[in-house]
């Protein structure tokens, strides 16, 4: 079994930029451009983190960026640097902002993704998201599908996956 990094989890920062668009160019087949990230930085709505190193505070290994609108969460981008990959990060900073969302009084979370990307589906599916719908030619420029995915973040989800974590999330969290 692989090792969980230790992490502060962190609001992004206009600096942050450089080393998010690294991790993003080597995990996306359309990656987003700098102007983007920008600019979910300035949306009120806007929920941006950024996982660090606990050791190594200026190594970004992970980031995610939702909305938060109503009591609905969309998760937009989520992303590890490969380096990484299978040591926690993806699912906390997933569950990290699923629980910012939580106390804005989120209960729904919404997301696409590829068909074809297997191993997010997989972290997703492991936290109780579940496929709801196909929409087909979603990408531009990417022929292939987009999965629907949503989650309903009940009281039974939330004690699961929240109350239960917050254990291991104490301390560990910033924002
Ligand atoms: C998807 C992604 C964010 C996962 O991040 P990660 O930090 O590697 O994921 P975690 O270590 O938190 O994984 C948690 C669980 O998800 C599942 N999972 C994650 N990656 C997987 C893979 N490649 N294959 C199968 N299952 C996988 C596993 O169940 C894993 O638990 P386990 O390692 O104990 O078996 C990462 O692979 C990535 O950045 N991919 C490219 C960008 C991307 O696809 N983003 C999502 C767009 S919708």
């Amino acid at each position: 079994m692989s090792v969980h990094l230790p992490l502060l989890i962190e609001p992004m920062q206009l600096e942050d930029l450089p080393a998010v668009l690294d991790i993003e160019r080597a995990s996306h087949v359309d990656p987003w451009k700098e102007s983007f990230f920008a600019e979910e930085l300035t949306r009120p709505h806007a929920v941006n983190l950024v996982a660090r190193l606990r050791d190594d505070r200026r190594r970004i290994v992970g980031y995610i960026c939702v909305w938060l609108v109503a009591d609905e969460v969309q998760i937009f981008n989520l992303a590890v640097d490969p380096a990484v990959r299978r040591r926690g990060v993806g699912r906390r900073l997933l569950l990290t902002a699923l629980q910012k969302a939580c106390t804005q009084n989120a209960r729904m979370a919404f997301l696409e993704v590829r068909r074809s990307n297997l191993a997010a589906q997989k972290l997703y599916e492991t936290i109780g998201f579940r496929p709801s719908g196909l929409r087909p030619d979603y990408y531009d420029g990417i022929r292939e599908p987009a999965v629907l995915m949503e989650l309903e973040m009940d009281r039974g989800w939330r004690s699961r996956w929240l109350l239960s974590e917050a254990g291991w999330m104490d301390g560990e969290r910033s924002c």
